[in-house]
């Protein structure tokens, strides 16, 4: 762990607007800064930084956080390497010779790798290694995957604790579930993150009846299904200097065409693309080649995944394989030459599109008309803007202006989402808190987590009562995205809090809120003839009013508890 002290310390030095003006251009407005959302795709800046609070937050997708979750999420980093990444800036030196709890998670992942790897070379192994046999796969060309095989019988837990690890760490990293291990006689793909430290696995059943055939980690604080991709931590370099990246769909095509000399290829994790993994895929490459199953399901992806990396500015190319054959089988049936040529003949988004979607009434052209015009309103390059414009007015005899007509009409004017998700009065309170988090020690004298009915809130009131130093960047592992997302467009919304504001809005809850919950209990006891619980609220709700009573001058006097 980081010594809390020098946390407090990098987090009291960091200037949110230097840090955040690194990647995004930002423009003063008033109290707060704004620009263009880095995580996701838009032409009207919803992105919002507030120097005074220290937290971010876009509007538009509702992604936010402080400092410490901003570098965490652009830069895929965990949270003491992004603590560290601040200290550095600022000339803070960290000791971190203590063990981290992500670390330890790695470390963990580390020797379950070595552990499956090493069951693979061995006899105990020996049903992966006739598998890999079977489906034509070379080991000595995939050293950079670090192949594995988790034996029917296990053992993983006994290798473990020799190595020290105790079963709670197993289950943390997700290895164990239930007290049994999860992976077994599967042939093993461990997941990098892009500095190549293992953050999941996915194993496939040897035996073709085993459900579910692939079976991958659950999601652990290091590993977020969706985010990451298969294969980009060994093929990005490769990606960057081609500026080109082959997306397939599954772990055994990426090997399999990779063993070819295929090597500037990743793949979604069991999922379709997502957004994510788009911005993330934009980084290294400016065009896709998508390499989807030639099914049905294939192509319903491929129309999914060209307009999310449409709009992350990655121009896109779809290979159509022949129906029924993925990457993997159609290499291993017709060769990596037939594999390259069908490569090089790939068609541009548009024609794909146009290719795949039947058209046989005046109605549906029309729809893929728009569907096609939308997504070429979303390209921002204005030279492949005007080339795809000026094709699909040709290909579809429509006049430019038509075109342009319909696409400032749709597509220019997104109207930008200020979000106006409902807030309820205890998560207003709760988000005051946080603004006003400097001034917890007078919140907790009047307030206790049984004071807020909503779980969320009751939780992280909690927390805040048990923790000295609470960082916003850890709201995700106490309360839902939909409660973190209200919290932090609450603090963004609010006004800087004074410890008088602060008082005076719990008066306020108390006073309303509470007191209203009381009256109607109060109410439903008499109702019921409840004598003894409607007395029980009577003291309740005066003890109430006497405390509001007391709340600022209580205060005035200042220090006692
Ligand atoms: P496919 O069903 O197309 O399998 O799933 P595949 O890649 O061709 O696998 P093989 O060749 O039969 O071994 C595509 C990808 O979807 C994910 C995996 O990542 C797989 O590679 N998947 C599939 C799962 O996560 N779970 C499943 O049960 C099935
Ligand atoms: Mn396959």
């Amino acid at each position: 762990m980081i010594e809390q002290e020098k946390i407090e310390e990098v987090k009291r030095q960091t200037d949110i607007v230097d840090i955040i003006g690194r990647y995004v251009q930002l423009k003063k407005m008033g109290k707060n800064y704004r620009g263009l959302c880095p995580f996701h795709s838009e032409k009207n800046p919803s992105f919002y930084v507030n120097p005074e609070k220290g937290i971010y937050y876009c509007f538009g997708c509702k992604k936010g956080g402080n400092a410490i979750n901003f570098l965490m999420e652009y830069e895929k980093l965990d949270f003491p390497d992004a603590i560290k990444r601040l200290a550095k800036n600022l000339g803070i030196e960290i000791d971190t010779t203590k063990g981290l709890r992500y670390k330890e998670l790695y470390e963990v992942n580390e020797q379950a790798c070595q552990f499956y790897a090493h069951c693979l070379t061995k006899d105990i192994g020996r049903r992966g290694q006739e598998y890999l046999l079977r489906r034509n796969m070379k080991l000595d060309k995939l050293q950079d995957f670090r192949l594995g095989y988790a034996p029917a019988s296990g053992g993983l837990t006994t290798f473990m604790r020799q190595k020290g690890f105790s079963v709670a760490r197993l289950q943390q990293a997700g290895l164990i579930s239930t007290n049994r291990e999860l992976f077994r006689d599967r042939l093993i793909f461990p997941i990098f993150n892009l500095s190549g430290r293992i953050i999941g696995f996915g194993g496939r059943g040897i035996d073709d009846f085993i459900q579910p055939k692939y079976l991958n980690s659950p999601e652990t604080p290091i590993f977020k299904k969706g985010d990451g991709l298969y294969g980009l931590y060994q093929s990005k370099e490769k990606i960057r200097s081609k500026g080109e990246v082959m997306l397939v769909e599954g772990y055994f095509d990426l090997l399999s065409i990779y063993q070819h000399g295929f090597d500037n290829i990743s793949a979604p994790l069991g999922t379709s693309l997502t957004e994510q993994q788009a911005l993330l895929l934009s980084r290294f490459a400016r065009k896709a080649m998508i390499l989807f199953d030639g099914d049905l399901s294939g192509i319903k992806a491929a129309l999914r995944a060209i307009g999310l990396l449409i709009d992350a500015q990655v121009d896109v190319f779809v290979t159509l394989l022949p129906e029924n054959s993925d990457p993997d089988t159609f290499i291993n049936a017709q060769g990596a030459e037939a594999l390259q040529e069908l490569v090089g003949n790939a068609a541009d988004f548009f024609h794909f599109y146009k290719g795949v979607v039947k058209t046989d009434t005046v109605a549906q052209e029309i729809a893929l008309i728009k569907d096609l015009i939308q997504i070429i309103g979303r390209i921002k390059d204005p030279i492949r803007y005007d080339r795809y414009l000026k094709y699909a007015a040709h290909v579809f005899d429509i006049p430019v202006e038509t075109i342009q007509k319909e696409i400032n009409g749709k597509v220019k004017t997104p109207k930008r989402k200020i979000q106006t998700t409902r807030i309820s009065q205890e998560e207003e309170l709760m988000a005051m808190i946080l603004s006003g988090y400097e001034y917890f020690g007078v919140v907790k004298k009047y307030l206790k987590s049984d004071d807020f009915i909503e779980d969320g809130i009751k939780r992280l009131f909690k927390k805040l009562l048990k923790e000295e130093n609470f960082d916003i960047a850890e709201l995700s592992e106490i309360v839902d995205e939909v409660l973190r997302e209200k919290l932090l467009a609450g603090i963004m919304r609010g006004e800087p809090v004074s410890e008088e504001g602060m008082l005076d809005a719990i008066k306020k809850y108390k006073g309303q809120v509470m007191e209203k919950r009381l009256i109607k209990k109060q109410n439903e006891a008499y109702k019921r003839g409840d004598e003894a619980a409607g007395e029980q609220y009577n003291k309740e709700l005066l003890a109430l009013k006497r405390e509001l009573l007391n709340i600022n001058t209580e205060n005035a006097a200042s220090g006692e508890q």
